[in-house]
Parts: C-alpha cells; sequence; structure tokens
C-alpha cells in the first residue's frame, strides 16, 4: 500500500515537472516563442544571447503605433482583417487578406500561422517572375487584389492603399535590417509523392467538407475555396506548390494534421475545381488615380 502511495507522489511529482518544464520560459524563450513556429526554429541557429542575431525580436502590435500614426496603420489593419468591408470598390470575391494572411500577416508563418508579411516593406521593390519586371510593394499588394481577391487594384495614391503600407511598414519595423527573412513566402513541400487528385477527393471529404462546403463554396465562417466566390486562376493559391504548401501549414484550421502526401492530394484535387478567370485590368490611367479614391 505503502509503495503505492509513495509511487503516486512520485509519478506526479514527475508529471508536474514536465508541466512545468513546458510551460515556463524564461524572458528570453519567450520572445521566440511570440515569434511562431517557424520563428522559433530558425531562432535556434542563432545565440539568443547575440543581439544582433536578426531574430531577437517580437511581432509588434498594430495598437502600439505612435500616436500620430496609429489611425492610419489601424486603418490598414482592419482593411488586411475586413477587406470586403473597408474596400467594397477593389475587393472582388468572399475572401479578406486574412484568410491567408492570419492575423493580418503579423506572424512568423509556420504551422497555423498562415502567410507572414513580416519584413515584406525591406524586400521589395523586387523583381517579380510573374509580372516579368521590378514591382513595388504596392504592385504586389495589387497582385492579391487583383488575385487572391479576383478584384481591382487600389489606386496608388489612394487612403487606403497608403494605409495597408503603412500597416506593413510598422510590424516589419523590427527586421527592416535583418539580412535574411526566412520565415517569408511559402516553401514547397519537400516530397517525392506523385499528388492524386482521386485520393485528393477523399481528403477534401473527410477533412474540408464540414467548414468549406460540398463544392468548397464556403460557409459561415468559412472563406470558399472553390467556385465564383474565390480566388481566381491567376492566383499564387492556385499553384499546387503553394496551395499543398498552405493546407499542410495550415488545414484543417485549427489543427493542421493532414500528411504531406495528403496535402499535395487535396492541393491537387482543388486546383481543378471551377474558379473565376484572371483577367489582366488596363492600366489605370493617370487621371483616375487623383479621382477615384475612395471615402
Ligand atoms: C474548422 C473549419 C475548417 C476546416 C475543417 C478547413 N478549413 Fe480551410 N479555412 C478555414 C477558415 C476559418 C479559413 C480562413 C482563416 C481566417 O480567416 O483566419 C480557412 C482558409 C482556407 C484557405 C485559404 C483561404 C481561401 O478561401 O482560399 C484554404 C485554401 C483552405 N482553407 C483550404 C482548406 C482545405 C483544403 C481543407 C481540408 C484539408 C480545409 N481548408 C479545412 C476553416 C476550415
Ligand atoms: C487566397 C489567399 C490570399 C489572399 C486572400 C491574399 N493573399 Fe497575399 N499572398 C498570397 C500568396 C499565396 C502569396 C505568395 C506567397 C509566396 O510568395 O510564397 C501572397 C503574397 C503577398 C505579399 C508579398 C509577400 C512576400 O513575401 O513577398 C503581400 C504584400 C500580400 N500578399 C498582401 C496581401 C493583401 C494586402 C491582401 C488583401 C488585399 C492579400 N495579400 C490577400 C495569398 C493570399
Amino acid at each position: 500500500m505503502g509503495k503505492i502511495l509513495l509511487f503516486i507522489v512520485l509519478a506526479t511529482a514527475a508529471a508536474t515537472s514536465y508541466w512545468l518544464y513546458l510551460n515556463l520560459h524564461t524572458k528570453e524563450e519567450y520572445v521566440h516563442i511570440a515569434g511562431g513556429i517557424t520563428g522559433e526554429r530558425y531562432y535556434q541557429f542563432g545565440d539568443p544571447k547575440d543581439k544582433t542575431h536578426p531574430l531577437n525580436f517580437d511581432l509588434i502590435d498594430p495598437e502600439c503605433a505612435p500616436e500620430a500614426i496609429l489611425t492610419k496603420i489601424l486603418y490598414g489593419y482592419h482593411i488586411m482583417l475586413d477587406t470586403r468591408e473597408h474596400t467594397p470598390k477593389y475587393a472582388g470575391n468572399s475572401i479578406d487578406c486574412n484568410c491567408c494572411h492570419f492575423n493580418g500577416g503579423n506572424t512568423l508563418g509556420g504551422k497555423n500561422r498562415g502567410i507572414s508579411l513580416v519584413g515584406v516593406t525591406a524586400i521589395y521593390p523586387m523583381f517579380s517572375k510573374r509580372d516579368n519586371k521590378q514591382i513595388s510593394l504596392k504592385d504586389r499588394i495589387n497582385n492579391c487584389f487583383m488575385r487572391s481577391l479576383n478584384g481591382k487594384p487600389l489606386p496608388e495614391g489612394s487612403i487606403e492603399m497608403d494605409a495597408l503600407v503603412a500597416y506593413l511598414a510598422w510590424i516589419s519595423y523590427e527586421v527592416v535590417d535583418a539580412p535574411s527573412l526566412p520565415w517569408l513566402g511559402l516553401d514547397p513541400i519537400e516530397s517525392t509523392h506523385v499528388p492524386d487528385p482521386v485520393a485528393g477527393e477523399k481528403v477534401f471529404q473527410m477533412h474540408c467538407v464540414l467548414c468549406h462546403g460540398e463544392k468548397g463554396e464556403g460557409r459561415k465562417g468559412a472563406p470558399p475555396i472553390c467556385g465564383s466566390n474565390s480566388y481566381n486562376d491567376g492566383a499564387g493559391m492556385n499553384t499546387l506548390p503553394m496551395l499543398s504548401s498552405f493546407i499542410w501549414q495550415n488545414m484543417p484550421h485549427g489543427q493542421p494534421i493532414l500528411t504531406k502526401e495528403e496535402a499535395l492530394d487535396v492541393a491537387s484535387y482543388l486546383i481543378k475545381c471551377p474558379r473565376p478567370h484572371f483577367v489582366k485590368p488596363t492600366e489605370i490611367k493617370p487621371a483616375d488615380k487623383k479621382t477615384e479614391v475612395n471615402k
């Protein structure tokens, strides 16, 4: 009897210590945990005590912006969160920026954290293979408006564009000097598996329909992933490497449990589903830039 009691006491003590070990962190550890799973991974490459290490930083809350620019930054943040509400003339489907760039892109990517945008202001202008020319951050934002949101480009000088750029600059503030920003972009899944759309349909039925609907048309609380209200065929999301990578890291939402193979299969199935065709809008005339300012 005494032995059993001793065993229970020791087991409880061991479990408690293990829990504390997992859940209590030093301040330094906290910094990289706030940075997200990808951040953690890269952070560990460097010496956490080395203050010049590019990853020794915390994400910055938009609400902490200085008074003088706070309104603009919060406006940009809210456009990310509720794009359709704030830019109804330009957003063309039932998706907001936040559906792919979780938390307005203010994360370090990785499992469950969507596509990061922390640091983007530092990497643009940059050469775009898709556009076959050097593009600015504004051009890149408009690519998502025209393709991911199947909508129209924001006029260059509009207050909405101004607010989005200010917001992205604010969340990038700590890392503009970093030599590399490894959490940006969706890294393709490493696998030799040949994606199988037939197997993908089964994954879709089992893991996606519940939230995204029978045909991927979207439901309350989950955006469309197929059909006329989804992103168009010119979107990055409509390419196998990006879609499979996004799904593997983020879906099912909150519980990304698919294997790499399942993610590749379901992505190859979704690539085939109907969606709007991307039509490149004709260049906005300079005169429109001034007059088209919304609000
Ligand atoms: C628990 C509900 C849920 C399940 C299950 C789920 N998703 Fe999602 N999905 C969401 C939500 C919610 C978002 C938007 C996230 C946000 O706005 O923060 C989303 C976003 C997406 C997006 C990007 C936005 C868009 O509209 O294209 C894709 C692609 C996607 N899901 C694919 C899938 C696939 C594939 C599966 C099945 C493997 C799946 N999801 C399962 C809830 C879910
Ligand atoms: C359907 C998903 C989706 C939606 C919605 C979406 N994006 Fe994106 N966005 C992407 C993908 C995919 C990329 C490319 C990631 C990569 O390069 O690997 C991207 C890239 C970007 C980039 C460049 C990031 C980089 O690393 O170069 C910016 C800036 C951006 N998006 C802004 C926005 C804004 C602003 C909105 C809302 C108007 C938006 N996006 C809506 C999927 C989306």
